[in-house]
């Protein structure tokens, strides 16, 4: 039974596997030999990177990042506040973002900016989910899951104030629910 806030499953368990199989693999041929330093970003993308990371069959660390976005009601700003930053030192190392989903871009392209900063050796991004279509600046994912429509989804990480992240699949709230 899905919750029955749920109008629509966008994308079922079983498809959420595969395609996270299928990214584990090409990640584990990438980073064969190094040890990337595999971050999250808080909370989104804590489903997709616990199942990504066990699908790379290679060394990694794990390391996590909270950001928020200054004035963000309905899209993020860009302004970015760290809220949680990373344990671990990143100069020299092979980063490996892991997002739920880009939208504007923007936080991402900030967090890279830091990272640049910092100096990373190499900085790829895997996102589960993109909607390119909202792209307000040039940012790509070097992994992309898959490409979803200009909806807002919730499930498997993802969040309608902070609810729905536990649901094994990815879905549209009913209308009502956002009244
Ligand atoms: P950017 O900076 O790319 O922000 O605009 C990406 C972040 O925005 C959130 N986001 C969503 N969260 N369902 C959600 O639950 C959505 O459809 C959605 N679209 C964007 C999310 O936190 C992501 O990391
Ligand atoms: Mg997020």
């Amino acid at each position: 039974m899905n919750h029955p806030d749920i109008k629509e499953v966008l994308y079922t368990e079983e498809e959420i596997k595969k395609v996270t199989q299928e990214l584990g693999a090409v990640l584990t041929k990438e980073y064969e030999g190094k040890n990337p330093l595999v971050i999250g970003v808080l909370k989104g993308a804590i489903m997709f990177m616990t199942d990504l990371s066990r699908a790379m069959d290679c060394d990694l660390e794990l390391d996590f990042m909270d950001v928020t976005s200054y004035g963000a009601a309905i899209e993020s700003s860009g302004d970015v506040k760290i809220l949680k930053d990373l344990d671990t030192s990143v100069e020299d190392r092979d980063l490996l973002i892991v997002e739920d989903i880009i939208d504007t871009g923007r936080t991402l392209s900030y967090l890279i900016d830091i990272f640049r900063y910092r100096k990373a050796k190499s900085i790829k991004i895997v996102t589960l989910l993109d909607k390119k279509e909202r792209r307000a600046v040039d940012l790509e994912a070097d992994y992309v899951g898959i490409n979803v429509p200009n909806e807002f989804v919730v499930g498997y990480g993802l969040d309608y104030i902070e609810k729905y992240r536990n649901l094994p699949y990815i879905g549209v709230l009913k209308e009502e629910i956002y009244q």
